[in-house]
């Protein structure tokens, strides 16, 4: 007999929306992030980095309203410990990133304001040189940082899919059954 508090609970469909274009978003950014030097696309990634931050609010205060579906009873509990760190990390750095990357270009030597596409122009935020700097290094090792935790929730992600075969990444896939 299936025992009820482990049947696979989903994310709603608003909750799918949010977590796959941000994260569509946000590893375009750090590709290109990564590459500007070579493949340039600062003008976009300024762009899609706003969008983060714009998307990451209402996802914020989307989640604060709407419990996440619970994980299944036998989840360890380190497990849970881990995804939990891992989940909250990566939603602090959904709007730290674009906000030092903000922060960098407001302070820097010709601070001007961004274009969002070409659609709207969003002001320099009033800050000094120093804060600048500091937005500048804190983006750098954010960046990292963000992409470990990426690279981290995929293979946990992966390893549920492949090795443990528990249903767990259709949670939040809608195009899986289990
Ligand atoms: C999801 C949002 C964002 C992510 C994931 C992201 C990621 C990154 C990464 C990984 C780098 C490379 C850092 C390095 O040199 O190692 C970078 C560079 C940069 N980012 Fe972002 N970024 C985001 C948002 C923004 C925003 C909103 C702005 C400005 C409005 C911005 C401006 C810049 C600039 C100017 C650089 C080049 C820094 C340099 O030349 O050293 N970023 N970003």
């Amino acid at each position: 007999m299936i025992d009820r508090r482990d049947a696979v609970l989903r994310y709603s469909r608003v909750a799918m929306l949010f977590h796959w274009t941000i994260a569509a978003l946000v590893i375009v950014n750090l590709a290109i992030g990564l590459l500007h030097d070579a493949i340039g696309g600062m003008a976009l990634h300024k762009a899609v980095g706003l969008t983060v931050l714009g998307l990451t609010a209402a996802r914020l205060g989307w989640r604060l309203l709407h419990r996440a579906p619970p994980l299944p009873a036998h989840t360890p509990g380190w497990e849970r410990a881990a995804a939990h760190a891992t989940h909250w990390t990566l939603y602090l750095l959904m709007v730290a990133m674009p906000l030092t990357g903000w922060l960098m270009v407001s302070g820097g030597p010709m601070p001007r304001p961004t274009s969002w596409f070409g659609l709207a122009q969003v002001p320099p935020l009033p800050v000094g040189r120093a804060a600048g700097g500091f937005g500048h290094e804190a983006h750098e090792l954010l960046g990292w940082l963000m992409l470990a935790l990426v690279l981290l929730h995929v293979a946990a992600a992966l390893r549920h899919r492949v090795l443990l075969r528990d249903g767990m990444l259709a949670r939040m896939a809608p195009l899986l059954d289990r």
